[in-house]
């Protein structure tokens, strides 16, 4: 039988060769490419959901982390150290403890979510709580890599977008061709970097044997409380319940405007919200469960939908890129904003048939 390999042995032939030689996996990527008639449907299109919180540690931040800490262990790296709003310090925190690194993370004070946290001190992490956002941990981040012997493993690290990009390649690999849209949220900018990398390889034959006639037009989606790109400046104080993308000054910004601009894509807002309405439509009518951040992709479809601006027939793919039980807390939120509690009931049959409304 066949089992997947992860991301570095299936795709060696398109990664680098210093991402090949010292490999450290959990067996990432390979993750389902689910048909969402109840998405398409609303909107007049084909769309699909590739879900990425069934990766390893619960993120696609697992492709990129793959390769981050498999080219550190080829340099003989002791330490990582990264910022986070949660789900890069989880993955790293796994990879570098498969790999026998240390890890130091640092995140914004509050405003991460449980699972993500208990992720972290679970493998064992160095977890810091900085006074200041994911921005102000970024920029600390960096510092410390450049003054200290420790290896950077932020999205800013190449390394990381090579991981990351074969995403696109799966989904050209399940579909035959690259979709006409893919859709995904958007933070700190490096996963729409990644996905238009790997559909641009995809589409060439200087990277290779080529495996897609085009390339999808790429729509990225911002909370609105943290959408830096669409306003066209940084914004100081992001605010988001998406907690994953509460970032307020990119580090992959110019990337993205580039694959918005070549690609003919956008990149929007979508408000907490629609994003909430979009949690629920995966989980109630998709049957995919995710963390908020990863709705916005589909908030954003929708949204362009009931605008009037989803092409007829067009074949979309949206990345929905954590899983929901990272930060569970927000299925138990009604449509109204009530709190959903179980009924309760007795042991009896009666009164459990009564309660289902069965008799
Ligand atoms: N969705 C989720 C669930 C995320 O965790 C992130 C980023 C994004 C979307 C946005 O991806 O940053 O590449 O544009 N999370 C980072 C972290 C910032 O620290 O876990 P991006």
């Amino acid at each position: 039988a066949h089992q997947w390999r992860g991301v570095i042995t299936e795709y060696a032939e398109r990664l680098p060769e210093h991402l090949t030689t010292h490999v450290v996996t959990l067996g990432e990527g390979g993750t389902p490419l689910i048909p969402a008639p109840a998405i398409g449907d609303r909107v007049g299109a084909e769309v699909y959901v590739k879900y990425e919180g069934m990766n390893p540690t619960g993120s696609f931040k697992d492709r990129g982390m793959t390769t981050a800490i498999s080219a550190a262990a080829a340099r003989g790296a002791k330490a990582v150290v990264c910022a986070s709003t949660g789900n890069t310090s989880a993955s790293a925190a796994a990879y570098a403890t498969r790999a026998g690194m240390t890890c130091a993370v640092l995140v914004p004070d509050g405003k991460i979510a449980m699972g993500k946290l208990s992720q972290a001190i679970a493998h064992g992490a160095h977890l810091l709580q900085v006074d200041g956002n994911f921005d102000d941990c970024l920029v600390a981040a960096r510092k410390l890599a450049e003054a200290y012997p420790v290896e950077l493993v932020n999205s800013v690290n190449p390394d990381r977008i090579e991981g990351q990009k074969t995403a696109a390649f799966e989904i050209v690999d399940a579909l035959g061709d690259a979709p006409d849209i893919h859709a995904l949220p958007v933070g700190n900018a490096g996963n729409i970097t990644a996905y238009w990398k790997g559909y641009t390889e995809y589409a060439d034959p200087a990277f290779g044997a080529v495996r897609a006639s085009r390339t999808p037009a790429m729509w990225g989606f911002q909370a609105a409380g943290a959408a830096p790109i669409v306003k066209g400046h940084p914004v100081d104080q992001p605010e988001t319940i998406a907690t994953a993308i509460r970032i307020g000054n990119p580090a992959s910004w110019q990337q993205a405007e580039e694959a918005r601009d070549t690609s003919g894509g956008v990149i929007e807002a979508v408000t907490d919200d629609e994003i909430l309405a979009a949690h629920r439509i995966l989980s109630a009518e998709v049957g995919v469960f995710v963390e908020p951040a990863s709705a916005a992709g589909v908030a954003g479809v929708l949204k362009r939908g009931e605008a009037g601006l989803v092409p007829a027939g067009a074949r979309i793919v949206i990345t929905v890129t954590g899983h929901g039980l990272k930060d569970p807390s927000w299925a138990l939120r009604g449509a109204d904003g009530g709190e959903v509690t179980p009924t309760k009931v007795g042991a009896d049959v009666v009164s459990i048939a009564t309660a289902l409304g069965l008799g």
